[in-house]
């Protein structure tokens, strides 16, 4: 298995060996962090953010900076000069003889792609519009290995938005193809999962899906709870948005009935969708979800960089 060199646009660019290998090396940089502190020293990452970002952006220069390399970019593309109309091509055609690995953020689905076509380093997707996010992937499975041991034998519900949802999509196309998963989709009717994803993950796969509504039914019987935001920029429609934002609100009065060592997990931004009396919830784990998303993003750079093999 050799990561060097590779992007990671789509979760599926990855095997799940692979996958594996950079949640593994996560986990030991995360216990032993003083053994990899110049791992990139010398290594630039160029972070190319179309949109905005509080995590994944400041993940990914923590995590550089946590191996001794060094991060340029721009975090508003209103100060770059794609404002003067520059095409990614040509952007990305400067950019790679400025760092040794890109992370892009874009607000329209494929963009990452179209840029890893026009470079000559590792580019990875930060987010392609409402389309895939990899590295939250990575994120969500690192906290999953780290607190349950493996990632094998869950029981795992979505609840929010699974229509837009990136994360959603990323995770639930990875999850998949891990041993004896299974899914519940919680959301209103209007923010169902497409059915492209939902038919490619039965049809590949041969997982058991339930789409609901209701929380409440699925609430004691689940491993994983993956809440989401109702994504107000995703709308076209102030009103449509008005309606649905509240639709799941977690409040820890729901939590009585939930298995004990349930993980309640959550990208993050938060709106309220869940209430913040369940901060205190040994159960609640997406505060540590973040911080585990830097060793995620560390382990990913120094194998596609090829600074460790
Ligand atoms: N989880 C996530 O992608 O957060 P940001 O939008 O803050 O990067």
């Amino acid at each position: 298995m050799n990561l060097t060199g590779r992007h990671l646009i789509d979760p599926n660019d990855f095997t799940i060996e692979e996958l594996k290998r950079v949640i593994d090396l996560g986990l030991e940089i995360y216990r032993n962090p003083s053994n990899y502190a110049s791992l990139c020293k010398g290594k630039i990452l160029g972070t190319l953010f179309y949109e905005p970002s509080t995590r994944t952006r400041l993940s990914f220069e923590s995590a550089m900076l946590r191996m001794g390399g060094s991060v340029l970019g721009f975090s508003d593309s209103s100060t770059s000069s794609v404002s003067k109309g520059e095409t990614i091509a040509d952007t990305i055609r400067v950019l790679d003889g400025y760092a040794d690995v890109l992370v892009m953020r874009h607000p329209r689905e494929g963009a990452p792609k179209l840029a890893s076509e026009f470079s000559s380093v590792p580019v990875v997707n930060g987010g392609d519009g409402g389309h895939q996010h990899p590295t939250q992937t990575l994120a969500d499975l690192i906290t999953i290995k780290n607190y349950r041991g493996e990632i094998a034998n869950l029981k795992v519900a979505f609840c929010g938005d699974l229509l837009f949802g990136r994360t959603v999509h990323s995770l639930l196309k990875t999850l998949s193809r891990f041993p004896n998963v299974s899914f519940v989709l919680i959301s209103p009717e209007q923010l169902k999962i497409p059915s492209h994803l939902r038919d490619e993950i039965i049809l590949n796969n041969n997982v058991e899906i339930i789409e609901t509504q209701s929380l409440e039914d699925h609430i004691s019987d689940i491993d994983i709870l993956y809440m989401t935001r109702i994504q107000r920029e995703r709308f076209f429609n102030e009103e449509e948005y008005i309606k649905l934002k509240d639709s799941y609100i977690l409040y820890r009065e729901k939590l009585t009935k939930a298995k004990d060592d349930l993980l309640i997990l959550h990208p993050l931004p938060r709106v309220n969708e869940i209430n913040r009396d369940v901060d205190a919830d040994s159960r609640a784990k997406y505060f540590e979800q973040a911080k585990l998303g830097v060793y995620a993003r560390m382990a990913l750079m120094a194998l596609i960089l090829g600074v460790i093999e």
